[in-house]
């Protein structure tokens, strides 16, 4: 009799995804609800999400799209998208509607859809400090984006540039620092105060920057902040499988068409959906931390963000499959993470 490894777990939340919008959501939303019970779900819209009442209205599309047998139980954890401009009575209005949890900062043109960002966080200090007053989380897309700074180092700098600052200048306000990719990134949040958590994708800790170029160029490993040399995915697992409360799972699973991603100018984002808990199962087996995977999966997240646990519970066996190729994304397709490859574990 063979003996497969089992792992059951209190059901995942991710607590950073980009779904996209109308024909594009029943696709991804399916992958996403199977492993977890809530996602945090970034604004970075075309049009980005960047009031309470358009939260609203994306939040009922979602819903909309859910797969009916998670209809009622898996709830989209709304986040609005500051703007240079954006007033600080929002925040208490966002606050108010239960269902905006969070603030996301995107420097503008530092990534897909964030020309319409904030070019200048001071002119936000009235913001920062009414979230800080409300206890509403700001996530942080950190990087920088002057050109001029190599695109390898844009964490580390936006960390001197702007991190430290503002962790200092609002010690009450509830920082995210989303999708960290350095070691730089693990030691601020470390010797941070506990307001200050980060989210890990596995895309970060599987691969490092070689995955880019090995034997041509990788469109598909192709995301923001780009992937990182060696030492740093080791310093990420490390965090991840610490034990240490301040870091949770958040894939930053982003979709996007194989045309837009196979293309002179492809753009950024990797979609990792399809193995959401997987993927980690993996990193975590490797790194002989299995039994801490719950922890940083269904249980930090959650206590950071002020939020009950999940009871639901789901079952990982360590039984491969094989990735699809592509799946239909709308009126195209998208091209998973590891396509055609294997997914070392599966949900039972
Ligand atoms: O790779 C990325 N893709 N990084 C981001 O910050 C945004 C995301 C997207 O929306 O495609
Ligand atoms: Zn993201």
């Amino acid at each position: 009799m063979t003996n497969t490894k089992k792992l059951t777990i209190i059901k995942p939340d991710d607590w950073h995804l980009h779904v996209r919008d109308n024909k594009f959501l029943p696709s991804v939303l399916a992958d996403t609800t199977k492993r977890f019970s809530r996602a945090i779900m970034m604004p970075n819209l075309v049009d980005p999400v960047t009031t309470t009442d358009l939260a609203e209205e994306y939040r009922d599309r979602i819903i909309k799209a859910l797969p009916s047998e998670y209809k009622l139980t898996f709830d989209p954890l709304m986040t609005l998208y500051l703007t240079n401009k954006t007033n600080a009575s929002e925040i208490k209005k966002a606050r108010d509607s239960g269902f905006v949890h969070a603030v996301k900062w995107y420097p503008a043109g530092a990534t897909t859809n964030s020309s319409k960002g904030v070019s200048d966080i001071v002119a936000c200090y009235d913001v920062l400090e009414a979230m800080a007053e409300e206890g509403m989380p700001l996530l942080v897309h950190g990087e920088v984006t002057d050109p001029s700074v190599d695109i390898f180092d844009r964490e580390k700098v936006f960390i001197d540039q702007f991190l430290e600052g503002i962790i200092k200048n609002f010690p009450d306000l509830k920082v995210v620092f989303e999708h960290i990719t350095t070691e730089d990134a693990v030691k601020l949040v470390e010797t941070a105060s506990p307001n200050v958590g980060a989210t890990i994708t596995a895309h970060h800790m599987l691969l490092n920057r070689n995955a880019l170029f090995k034997g041509g160029i990788r469109p598909h490993h192709y995301c923001l902040p780009i992937l990182k040399r060696e030492k740093h995915r080791e310093a990420l697992i490390n965090a991840a499988t610490s034990g240490n409360k301040k870091f949770f799972l958040g894939t930053d699973s982003a979709p996007h068409t194989k045309s837009t991603k196979e293309n002179a100018c492809g753009c950024a984002g990797i979609y990792t959906a399809h193995g959401g808990i997987e993927f980690y199962a993996e990193i975590f087996e490797k790194a002989g931390a299995l039994h801490r995977l719950e922890a940083f999966a269904s249980f930090n997240g959650p206590d950071f963000y002020g939020l009950p646990r999940n009871r639901d519970k789901i079952t990982l066996v360590k039984k491969p499959t094989t990735i699809v190729e592509e799946f239909t994304f709308g009126d195209e397709v998208c091209v998973p993470f590891r396509a055609g490859g294997e997914l070392i574990w599966s949900i039972d």
